[in-house]
């Protein structure tokens, strides 16, 4: 049997203005993984997939034609490397058994839907003899994710796949970067269900009411994440998380933030957090803290009783060990 495997991510800097441009960091976070595993399957049985935390089946004939797991399989089977085909052949169907489980969080901008899709591609891919570079699978991954989220900026896709701190600029390619040191991170749930697409939405409309004023802020964001990315790559913590706390004001600027991130975001400060701001969508969904070894389990308690539905303490790594 073949497995695979892809962590969840949390944007660190940049979320909404990499909408428009701007650079944008996102981490994985390995504590939460997605896992896909390959097995051959009886002469003529076909491709099933077994989707046990969804409580699904899934048979590749008969899937709808914009379910995501079916999509992730099929845009396998039309990679020419993969299937030896050549121009406008079709694969035929592999006979083989397909299961996938992840521990990340559902619909809390932790990256679930890409990191399954990641590991489902490259299980397949093995399975065929085929092993997919990490451009290949991103690329597969982000048709895959138009599915889930209709106009994606990439970068989910990009640090499930890579696995690695990714500095992203929408339409450019991908810049993986080394953290100088590992470091904490404290992600905190507000329980609140985060409507990206309705948070995405209201910034354009404000936007396309005062243009100078909104890309003044959007500016002002990307400079942060730059610096942010200088400030990992030196290994200055307290630069992190003063520039956290700037983006989480810019972030609240663009109303994107709501009373219990607020909540969240001062209980972790006070509890001697480096620096703390909403990440993702934002009006509800994940907060996070930037920690030290010993500020951690006061900032992971301090969150519990402000009110976090969720505490999940990630370490940051360069590079996250995924087995292909
Ligand atoms: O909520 P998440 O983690 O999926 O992040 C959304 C990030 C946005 O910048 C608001 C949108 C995007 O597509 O980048």
């Amino acid at each position: 049997m073949i497995k695979s495997s892809a962590p969840g991510k949390i944007i660190l800097l940049g979320e909404h203005a990499v909408v428009y441009s701007r650079p944008a960091i996102a981490v994985p976070v390995t504590c939460v993984q997605a896992t896909a595993s390959a097995e051959a399957a009886p002469p003529g049985s076909g491709c099933t997939l077994h989707a046990a935390d969804l409580g699904r089946t899934i048979r590749l004939a008969t899937a709808a034609s914009d379910d995501p797991l079916a999509a992730a399989v099929r845009g396998v089977l039309t990679l020419p490397q993969v299937c030896n085909l050549r121009e406008g052949e079709q694969a035929t169907e592999p006979d083989v058994t397909l299961s996938i489980h992840s521990t990340i969080p559902l619909a809390g901008g932790m990256g679930s839907g890409a990191a399954v899709s990641a590991a489902l591609v490259r299980a397949l891919a093995m399975h065929l003899g085929c092993p997919l570079d990490d451009a290949t699978v991103s690329a597969l991954v982000f048709e895959v994710e138009k599915l889930h989220h209709g106009t994606p900026s990439g970068i989910d896709n990009t640090v499930v796949v890579y696995a690695r701190p990714v500095y992203f600029v929408r339409g450019q390619p991908a810049q993986t970067f080394h953290a100088a040191k590992p470091f904490h991170i404290v992600i905190g749930d507000t329980g609140l269900a985060s409507p990206t697409r309705i948070a995405v939405g209201d910034v354009r409309a404000a936007w396309q009411a005062d243009p100078p004023r909104y890309e003044a802020i959007f500016h002002h964001i990307g400079q942060l994440a730059q610096a942010a990315r200088l400030a990992i790559e030196g290994g200055q913590l307290d630069r992190l998380g003063a520039l956290m706390n700037d983006n989480h004001a810019l972030l609240q600027e663009l109303g994107v933030s709501c009373a219990e991130l607020d909540t969240l975001v001062d209980a972790a400060r006070q509890a001697g957090a480096l620096g703390a701001k909403l990440s993702g969508g934002g009006r509800g969904g994940n907060m996070i803290a930037l920690v030290t070894p010993k500020s951690k389990q006061k900032v992971e308690q301090a969150l519990a009783q402000a009110g976090a539905r969720n505490v999940i303490a990630t370490e940051i790594k360069s590079r996250v060990l995924v087995y292909h």
